[in-house]
C-alpha cells in the first residue's frame, strides 16, 4: 500500500464525516460556523474528522493535545500554513510566522503590550473611548453594537500606536479607513485577483496601508526626539536584542497592520457577547452596577486576577470565545489518541469545544463565572483548558489590552445606561451560534 492510501485508510478510520466530493463539508461551515463544531463535538465528542474541500483536518479538543501543539517544542505544525486564509495580507505578522523567525519577533514586540506599557496609556485610551461614546450615542435609538463597536476598537489600538498627540489624528483617520479597505477583501469569499473585485481592491489596500505606515514609521525614527511621546510604536522602534538586532521599518509596518487584524474586530464580538450575557444574566449585570456604585475609584480592576468584573468577562470568554478554531498544519507527522496524524493534515484546535468539556466545566452551558473564582477555579484543572486566548508559542499579546480596554468601556456603560436587545434569541441559539447572531444584534442605550 502506498503511503498517501494508507494516509487515507486512517482518515476514513477516524469518527467524523467528509462530506460531498470537491466541497468536503465547506458548504455545512460556512453556513453554520460554530455550530458546525458544536454538533460534530456532541455526536463524536473531542476528536474527530473533517474534510474541507480538499484539505483532510482533524479536530481536537481535548487540553492534552493543545500542549503538544501550540508549544510544538518539536517543529511539526505550521501556524503560517494553518492560518493560509490570512496570507494574502497578514504574511509578515506574528501570526504567519513560524519557528526562530516568529521568536524574535514575538521578543521584540511583547514589550509593548505588557501591562506597565498599557498602565500609562489608560488614561488617554479612557479620554478616546468617553469622547466616543459621547459623540456617537443617542439615547434610545436602535443600533447595530458590532459596527460600532469595531470602529472604536481600531480607533483605540491606532491611537495607542501612534500616540494621542493632536497632529496624529489626521494620521489615525487614514490608517483606520485603508485598514477597513483591507478588512473588506480579507473576508471575502471569491478570492479573484481581477480588476473590480473586492478581493484586487483589498490587495491595492494593503499596498497602500504599508507604505502609508513605512513612511510614518521613518518620519518618526527622524523626528523621535522632538516628539518626546511613548506610544507603542516608540516602544516597538527603541527594541533591540541584545546582539543589536531590531525590527527594521517594514517588519514594523506589517505587524502593526497585523495587530489591527488581531486586536480590533475579535475585542468587538466580546463586547456585544458581554452586552448580550449580561442582558440574559440580569443578577450579574446588577451586581456590577452595585460594585462601581460602592466603589469611589471609579472602575473595576480588569488586572486583578479574581475580581468580580474578570470573572464576568472571563465566562464570556468562555462561553463566546471570539476566535472559536485555532488552525494549523502538520509539517511533520505525530500521533495522539492512538491515531498518527501524517504530514500535510490540518489540525483544528478549538477553545469553543474545549470550554464545553464536563470533565473541566460543570454544567459547561451555564452562565458562572463563579466557576473562576476559589475554591472551584475550574478554568486551573488543566494549563490548557481555558484558551481563549490561544497558548504556547502564539499566545495572545493583547490580552491584558483587551481587558483593559472592556473595563474602561464597561464601566462607563454601566454608570451612564441601561441597555435592551431588540432581537428574539432564545439563550441557547446565543451560545451555539453567537457570529450569527451578533451580525444581527440591535440594541438600544437608555438612560
Ligand atoms: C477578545 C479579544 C481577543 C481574543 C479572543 C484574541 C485571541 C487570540 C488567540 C486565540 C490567538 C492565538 C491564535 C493562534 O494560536 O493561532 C491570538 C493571537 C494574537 N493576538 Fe489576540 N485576541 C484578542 C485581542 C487581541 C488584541 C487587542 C490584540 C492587539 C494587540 C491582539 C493581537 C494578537 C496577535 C498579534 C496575535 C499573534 C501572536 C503570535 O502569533 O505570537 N489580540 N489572539
Amino acid at each position: 500500500m502506498t503511503q498517501s492510501s494508507e494516509n487515507e485508510k486512517k482518515f476514513y478510520n477516524l469518527q467524523g464525516e467528509v462530506g460531498y466530493p470537491i466541497l468536503g463539508e465547506a458548504s455545512q461551515l460556512f453556513s453554520k460556523n460554530q455550530y458546525f463544531w458544536l454538533e460534530r463535538f456532541y455526536r463524536y465528542g473531542s476528536i474527530f474528522k473533517t474534510r474541507i474541500f480538499n484539505m483532510n483536518a482533524v479536530c481536537l479538543a481535548e487540553p492534552d493535545a493543545y500542549k503538544l501543539i501550540l508549544k510544538d517544542e518539536a517543529h511539526k505544525f505550521s501556524s503560517n500554513q494553518g492560518w493560509w486564509v490570512l496570507k494574502p495580507f497578514f504574511e509578515r505578522g506574528l501570526l504567519l510566522q513560524d519557528g526562530q523567525e516568529h521568536q524574535r519577533s514575538k521578543r521584540l514586540i511583547s514589550p509593548a503590550f505588557t501591562r506597565g506599557s498599557l498602565a500609562h496609556s489608560r488614561k488617554n485610551i479612557e479620554e478616546t473611548v468617553e469622547r466616543y461614546l459621547i459623540e456617537h450615542i443617542e439615547n434610545e435609538k436602535i443600533f447595530s453594537p458590532l459596527p460600532f463597536f469595531r470602529k472604536l476598537t481600531l480607533l483605540i489600538i491606532c491611537r495607542l500606536i501612534l500616540g494621542y498627540e493632536q497632529d496624529q489624528e489626521q494620521k489615525v483617520n487614514k490608517l483606520s479607513q485603508l485598514f477597513l479597505d483591507v478588512l473588506a477583501g480579507v473576508s471575502s469569499v471569491v478570492r479573484l485577483n481581477m480588476p473590480l473585485t473586492k478581493y484586487r481592491k483589498a490587495l491595492q489596500a494593503n499596498e497602500d496601508l504599508q507604505n502609508y505606515l513605512i513612511l510614518i514609521i521613518s518620519e518618526r525614527r527622524q523626528n523621535k526626539l522632538l516628539s518626546g511621546s511613548s506610544s507603542l510604536l516608540d516602544i516597538l522602534l527603541e527594541q533591540r536584542e541584545q546582539d543589536g538586532d531590531y525590527l527594521l521599518d517594514r517588519e514594523i509596518a506589517s505587524q502593526i497592520s497585523a495587530i489591527f487584524f488581531g486586536g480590533h474586530e475579535t475585542t468587538a464580538n466580546l463586547l456585544c457577547s458581554s452586552l448580550v450575557q449580561l442582558e440574559y444574566n440580569t443578577s450579574w449585570q446588577e451586581k456590577l452596577r452595585s460594585e462601581l456604585k460602592q466603589n469611589s475609584s471609579k472602575s473595576f480592576l480588569s488586572f486583578y486576577n479574581d475580581s468580580l468584573f474578570n470573572n464576568i468577562i472571563n465566562e464570556c470568554l468562555r462561553l463566546n470565545p471570539p476566535i472559536y478554531t485555532i488552525p494549523r498544519k502538520v509539517i511533520k507527522s505525530f500521533e495522539v489518541a492512538d491515531c498518527k496524524v501524517p504530514e500535510g493534515w490540518y489540525i483544528i484546535l478549538s477553545p469553543l469545544l474545549t470550554h464545553r468539556i464536563p470533565y473541566l466545566y460543570s454544567d459547561p452551558e451555564a452562565f458562572d463565572p463563579l466557576r473562576f473564582s476559589p475554591p472551584r477555579e475550574e478554568h486551573k484543572k488543566h494549563p490548557f483548558g481555558f484558551i481563549s486566548f490561544g497558548g504556547g508559542a502564539h499566545k495572545c499579546i493583547g490580552q491584558d489590552l483587551v481587558m483593559l480596554e472592556l473595563e474602561i468601556i464597561l464601566t462607563y456603560l454601566l454608570r451612564e445606561y441601561f441597555w435592551k436587545s431588540h432581537n428574539q434569541f432564545e439563550y441557547l441559539e446565543f451560545l451555539r451560534h453567537t457570529a450569527k447572531c451578533i451580525k444581527l444584534l440591535k440594541i438600544s442605550l437608555y438612560s
